[in-house]
């Protein structure tokens, strides 16, 4: 990097001497560089731009070492997300901000706006970690998505008690439910692009799922919050997210609730299918079938969370209920020292092999986002089972770009 900023200096001053001594030539016949005052600091002015200038594409290329941006790569087709959470957001991580900046435009917050982090206590708001990330994407120019205004998950109890620690009723959830949206959504109104309104509001077998807002609110609860958030801001995108949309039942049933809405008047921009996927799972052909589907209701599919799990199974089945905490077992955390070779390629290969997937339907995909950056940062180093060492990215723990990250390049770049 060092001879990189020197080389860098080196060239804009001859640059610069070049074109003063060009001008002087033809203001004064005795080309005096020495005659010229404003020399020295014009000189110091241009070395010290020079520095920052390649400094900063110094530190772009070393953090993927050199190697080609993703959402350059993937420019005419989607673009290219990752979630962040608020460490890498507020600049305590430089490096993978680096990344980020270089290699992503459009992200999604892991946590600063879930119900539990923004809307701790009735009545009071934590805007701080939001501000931050909202503000990130627009010093970057990326497309922000909101996650998530409505969840089984991360809302805090007093959402769903009245004063006396009984269930509240239908009216005053509501109530709460619409103060919420119009507060959070409402703030952000023209700077966060898109919302996943809803989270993971579907069973395995496609019905819906039991929680408090279903059983207070009953089952347009998921209606009555997109309402909400589109009178609060027409222009934002809606979206409605899910893991396992690709098994075939809970596929039908998304696509069930997805006519309903429609059949309401709701305008929907499309699905996100997380995609917290393994070596296996799923088959191609059912990834392929989902933006079939979707397609059919004028419905794009997003990735939304996209990680491949290459750590043996923990679980019974392949969904992500973030609920389940498993005991750690003899042979479930294998690879702790690293990831052999044979491993890294079939992670290569099921990479490059979505990706060609995606790639074909590029025209019903308009975003394919990470859950995470590098594999230090991801959620399965803790999930099913805490303290694993995972390698589920396309960046290493490091920083660096895996063999999956060129595979998904190269898989492009022969299209
Ligand atoms: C779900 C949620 C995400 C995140 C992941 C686990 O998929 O949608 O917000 O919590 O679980 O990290």
């Amino acid at each position: 990097m060092l001879s990189c900023l020197i080389s860098s200096a080196f060239f804009l001053f001859l640059l610069f001497a070049g074109v003063h001594s060009e001008n002087l030539k033809c203001k004064n016949s005795k080309c005096d560089r020495r005659a010229d005052p404003g020399f020295g600091w014009r000189f110091g002015a241009v070395l010290i731009l020079a520095l920052g200038v390649s400094g900063w594409a110094a530190l772009a290329a070393a953090a993927t070492n050199g190697a080609p941006a993703l959402k350059d790569v993937f420019h005419d087709d989607f673009r290219i997300g990752a979630a962040l959470n608020d460490a890498l957001v507020s600049g305590r991580n430089g490096r993978v901000v680096e990344l980020v900046r270089t290699q992503f435009n459009a992200i999604t917050p892991v946590n600063a706006m879930k119900w539990a982090v923004i809307h701790p206590r009735q009545g009071q708001y934590e805007f701080g970690p939001s501000d931050r990330f909202v503000a990130f994407g627009e010093a970057n120019h990326m497309f922000i998505v909101g996650h998530t205004l409505v969840w089984h998950d991360q809302v805090p109890e007093w959402v769903f008690l009245d004063e006396q620690g009984l269930p509240v009723d239908r009216e005053a959830l509501l109530q709460r439910l619409r103060d919420h949206i119009v507060s959070v959504v409402g703030r952000y109104r023209g700077r966060v692009n898109g919302w996943d309104v809803v989270n993971e509001a579907l069973n395995d077998d496609g019905s819906l799922r039991d929680t408090p807002w279903r059983r207070i609110l009953g089952d347009d609860y998921i209606a009555l919050a997109f309402e909400f958030v589109h009178q609060a801001d027409s222009e934002a995108e809606l979206y409605y997210n899910d893991y396992s949309l690709d098994n075939p039942a809970k596929r039908k049933g998304a696509v069930e609730l997805i006519r309903r809405l429609q059949k309401r008047g709701i305008p929907i921009a499309a699905v996100g299918s997380q995609h917290h996927d393994t070596l296996d799972w799923p088959k191609l052909g059912e990834v392929e079938s989902t933006f079939s589907a979707f397609a059919k209701l004028d419905v794009n599919v997003n990735i939304t969370e996209l990680d491949i799990d290459v750590l043996p199974a923990a679980k019974p089945n392949h969904g992500a209920e973030v609920n389940l905490h498993l005991e750690g077992q003899p042979g479930l955390n294998p690879y702790t020292n690293g990831l052999p070779e044979s491993v890294e390629r079939a992670l290569a290969k099921r990479y490059a092999d979505l990706f060609t997937v995606f790639h074909k339907h590029r025209r019903h995909i308009s975003r394919v986002t990470f859950w995470g950056v590098t594999d230090a940062d991801s959620w399965l180093n803790y999930w099913p089972i805490h303290g694993r060492t995972s390698y589920p990215l396309l960046f290493d723990r490091d920083g660096k770009p895996k063999p999956a990250f060129d595979a998904v390049v190269t898989t492009l770049r022969s299209k």
